[in-house]
């Protein structure tokens, strides 16, 4: 078992548990977050459930609080749990069959969203490559996904929530991920901690059937993407099998943005 520890950030969604098996399978202890308690306590028991052998943490953190994020990193560092993998996987996804609680202004939207999408990226990675910058060595995933290079197409979600639009921030967070994987990758490939992004197309999770032909429509593999291609992914990349891959965009969409 490694002595140092994985962090996922936003654990208790649904791509965060495979974040988790990844890393427990690799014997990597972890400590998982979300500011949602209840998901957090679901995926923590069902990790518990597989991983009987394995340091679990689960801690509640709201990304949105600058304060709490320094404070977490405080209550690690006394118990001596070294971040050697940090997995930024929390977002606001705006998703268009979900009663999504509406901000009164949509500054508060952008600045929640940017909060939780970007800012926390920043802050964890500034606090948690101290350790990384001790060890020589460490791991920096970011989620982003396939609408960090495309824009996404409002026709698709038209057709089957008139109301809805993918809204701005998201765009604006996932193209910013890509720019904070970069700076970071560069910022420090000296002290061996490479920094990469993955950039999935939507994954398979119950969607509408009509909203989903029309989106398979426009995927080359036909078929949306899985938990396990998102898990393979980052198998590979907390591996020495990509030891000379930093500041990359690793892109599982199924060919939706070549054509
Ligand atoms: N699901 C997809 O189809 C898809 C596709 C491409 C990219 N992505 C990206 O992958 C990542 C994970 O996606 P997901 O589908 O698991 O999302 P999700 O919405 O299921 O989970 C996100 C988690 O973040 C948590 N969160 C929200 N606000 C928070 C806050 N203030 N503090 C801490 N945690 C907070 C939520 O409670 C939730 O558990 C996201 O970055 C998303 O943008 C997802």
């Amino acid at each position: 078992m490694s002595k140092y520890f994985g962090l996922i950030t936003g654990a208790g969604g649904l791509i965060g548990i495979a974040h988790a098996e990844a890393l427990l399978e690799n014997n990597i202890n972890i400590v998982i977050t979300d500011v949602d308690k209840k998901k957090l306590n679901l995926v923590f028991t069902k990790l518990k459930k597989k991983f009987n052998k394995h340091q679990i943490i689960k801690y509640q953190l709201d990304l949105n609080n600058v304060q709490e994020i320094q404070d977490f990193f405080v209550n690690l560092n006394k118990q001596k749990i070294i971040i050697k993998y940090l997995i930024n996987n929390a977002c606001v996804d705006s998703k268009p069959d979900l009663k999504q609680k509406k901000l009164k202004n949509i500054s508060d939207q952008w600045n929640l969203e940017l909060n939780i999408g970007l800012r926390s990226i920043y802050l964890l990675i500034e606090l948690f490559s101290q350790h990384m910058l001790k060890l020589k060595d460490g791991i920096i995933i970011n989620m982003a996904s396939d609408l960090s290079i495309i824009a996404p197409n409002q026709e698709i979600y038209k057709r089957q929530f008139p109301k809805f639009k993918k809204p701005a921030t998201y765009s604006a967070i996932k193209h910013g991920v890509v720019g904070l994987t970069k700076y970071y990758a560069s910022l420090y490939a000296h002290s061996n901690i490479r920094c990469n992004c993955i950039s999935p197309s939507g994954v398979d999770n119950k969607q509408p059937k009509k909203f989903k032909n029309d989106l398979l429509k426009l995927i080359p593999l036909k078929r949306l993407s899985s938990l396990d291609d998102i898990k393979n992914v980052v198998n590979f990349l907390i591996d020495k099998k990509s030891s000379y891959m930093t500041g990359q965009n690793i892109v599982i969409d199924g060919g939706r943005t070549i054509i």
